[in-house]
C-alpha cells in the first residue's frame, strides 16, 4: 500500500498533467483561431500524451491501493501574442513539470519507495523528450521570425504528427 504523503503528491500531479492537457487544449483553441491547423493538430495530440500521463499515476494510485482525489483544475490562459509566444509557453511548462516530476523523485527517495520511483523513471525519461521537442519547435520558429512561407511550412510539418490511439497501459514504454 502507499504511503500517505506520496498518495498526496500523486493526486497533485494528477492534476499537474491534467492542467497541462487543459494548457494545450487552449493552445489548440488559439491556433485554429489564426488558421494554423497543423500546429492545432499537433497540440491535440499533445493534450492526449499529457491525459495518458495523469493516467499513469491514475493507475499507479489504483494498482497499490492508494485512494484517487481529483483536484480542481486551473482556467489556463487563452491567447498568446504569436506561435512562438505559445511554443515558448509550452516549453516553460514542460520545464516546470520536469521540476515536479523531480520533486517525486526526491520524495520517492525520503520515503523509501522503490515502487513510485521506478514507475516516475519512465517520466524522467519522458521529460527529457519533452523539453527536446518543444525546444527544437521554438528555435524553428524563432529563425524563422515573422516570414510566412516559413510559418506555412513548420505548420505543415507539426501536421504530421500522429495522435495517439489510446492512453498507453501504465507498464509500457509507449508515449
Ligand atoms: Fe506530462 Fe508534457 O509532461
Amino acid at each position: 500500500m502507499i504511503g500517505e504523503r506520496m498518495q498526496d503528491a500523486i493526486n497533485a500531479q494528477i492534476k499537474e498533467e491534467m492542467e497541462s492537457a487543459y494548457l494545450y487544449l487552449s493552445m489548440v483553441g488559439y491556433f485554429e483561431s489564426i488558421g494554423l491547423e497543423g500546429m492545432a493538430q499537433w497540440m491535440k495530440a499533445q493534450v492526449q500524451e499529457e491525459v495518458a500521463h495523469a493516467m499513469r499515476f491514475f493507475d499507479h494510485l489504483v494498482e497499490r491501493d492508494g485512494r484517487v482525489k481529483l483536484l480542481a483544475l486551473a482556467e489556463p490562459k487563452t491567447e498568446w501574442s504569436s506561435p512562438l509566444d505559445a511554443f515558448q509557453a509550452a516549453l516553460a511548462h514542460e520545464e516546470y513539470i520536469t521540476g515536479k516530476i523531480s520533486d517525486l523523485v526526491t520524495l520517492a527517495a525520503e520515503e523509501n519507495d522503490h515502487a513510485a520511483a521506478i514507475m516516475l523513471q519512465w517520466f524522467v525519461s519522458e521529460q527529457v523528450e519533452e523539453e527536446a521537442t518543444a525546444s527544437r519547435i521554438v528555435d524553428l520558429l524563432a529563425r524563422i521570425g515573422t516570414d510566412g512561407p516559413g510559418l506555412v511550412m513548420v505548420d505543415r510539418e507539426l501536421g504530421a504528427r500522429v495522435p495517439m490511439c489510446t492512453p498507453a497501459p501504465a507498464d509500457s514504454d509507449g508515449e
